[in-house]
């Protein structure tokens, strides 16, 4: 009995410790956050396979381009890979890291469907290097914040996430403060006052208390539940380099503080300009715990705070309102 449950015990770390996550993000494969981040998950002990867009894919949400043929028409992000190259592939010493010539959401797809079965299916068990399931996918941390309804319906970070969770994947948006799009090959190094490596460092941190809170049930998430979690300014980007590890804050998506782009017209230039807008219906509070900060206010408050939101791909209004709009419309029901 006791050999027994101690069998079962080591069993269950092992299962705990060691996951599958699929990394993606929308500033593309070649980003210092991704791959630092790439770096931290693996050195958690992590199975991870990085599958990004070849470019810069802000702003795509959902939308699910694949490539139309299967060469580069242009450069790549950085020109790291340049125009003729194969439409996707990996890095040359690296079978783990992969760019897909299309947006956040497709290459969620293009990981699932083709790099995975092709490249990562195995029958024995004992294979550590394959991958044949996920049990997380990661996206970001993206070069930005995705704050409110306002960004998370545009994000491209946030779309790989939906489009994860569509598919009955448990799936995390990480969004961060840093908003310079850079090339790893300039940027990534081990300085502790990076904000990629304070990113990278928060999100293994995350990800990992989900995988030891899951530990034998089979899903990290409930099926059609994801959170968007938004990062502060760390490191040297922080007041006085003082936020070095920021505490994490429940949060909700509406509230107070909460944009979304709205567009000006100049009559003497004869020009539009947008910017960001606090609209009211931002703020309404019809579903989940209203007594929650907004992720918004708590990044304007500029303490040093992450803030984590729960989501679900249930759209429907809740039960009250559609009774209400239900009553409405009865004429046109009779
Ligand atoms: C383990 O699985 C991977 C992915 O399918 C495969 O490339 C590799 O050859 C396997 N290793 C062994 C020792 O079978
Ligand atoms: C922003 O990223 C680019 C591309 O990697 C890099 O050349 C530049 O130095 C970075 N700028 C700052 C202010 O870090
Ligand atoms: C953005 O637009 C609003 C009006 O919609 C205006 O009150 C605000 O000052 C503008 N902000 C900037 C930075 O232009």
């Amino acid at each position: 009995m006791l050999l027994h449950s101690l069998i079962s015990f080591g069993f269950c770390l092992a299962v705990a410790t060691s996951k599958n996550i699929l990394l993606t993000n929308d500033d593309s494969w070649a980003a210092t956050n991704i791959r630092s981040t790439y770096q931290a998950l693996k050195d958690a002990g992590h199975n991870v396979l990085l599958v990004a867009p070849a470019s810069q894919r802000s702003g795509w949400s959902s939308k699910f381009d694949i490539p139309p043929v299967n060469t580069l028409q242009t450069d790549g992000e950085f020109e790291y890979i340049k125009q003729g190259d194969p439409a996707w592939g990996h890095e040359e010493n690296d079978m783990n890291i992969w760019y897909f010539n299309g947006t956040p959401a497709s290459s969620v797809a293009f990981a699932l469907e083709y790099v995975i079965p092709t490249y990562f299916s195995s029958s024995d068990e004992n294979n550590q290097t394959a991958i044949n399931n996920i049990d997380l996918v990661v996206s970001g941390p993206n070069e930005g914040l995705n704050l409110s309804p306002g960004t998370f319906v545009i994000s491209g970070t946030v779309g790989a996430t939906v489009a994860s969770v569509f598919r009955g994947l448990p799936a995390i948006a990480f969004s961060a403060s840093n908003t310079n799009n850079s090339f790893f090959k300039d940027s990534l190094n081990d300085d502790p006052l990076e904000p990629a490596n304070i990113y990278a460092k928060k999100v293994a941190e995350f990800v990992n208390t989900l995988f030891e809170k899951q530990g034998a049930n089979d899903r990290a998430l409930p099926l059609g539940v994801g959170l968007t979690v938004n990062l502060p300014k760390v490191g040297y980007e922080s007041t006085d380099e003082s936020c070095t590890d920021p505490s994490w804050v429940f949060t909700r998506i509406t509230g107070a503080e909460s944009a979304a782009p709205n567009l000006l017209y100049d009559a003497e230039s004869n020009l539009v300009k947008s910017n960001m807008t606090k609209f009211e219906a931002l703020t309404v509070c019809y579903n989940g715990d209203c007594t929650l900060p907004s992720e918004a206010s708590i990044i304007a408050d500029d303490k040093c705070q992450t803030a984590v939101s729960v989501f679900s791909i249930d759209f429907d209004a809740n039960a009250q309102i559609t009774e209400n709009i239900h009553s409405v419309l009865g004429p046109l029901f009779q």
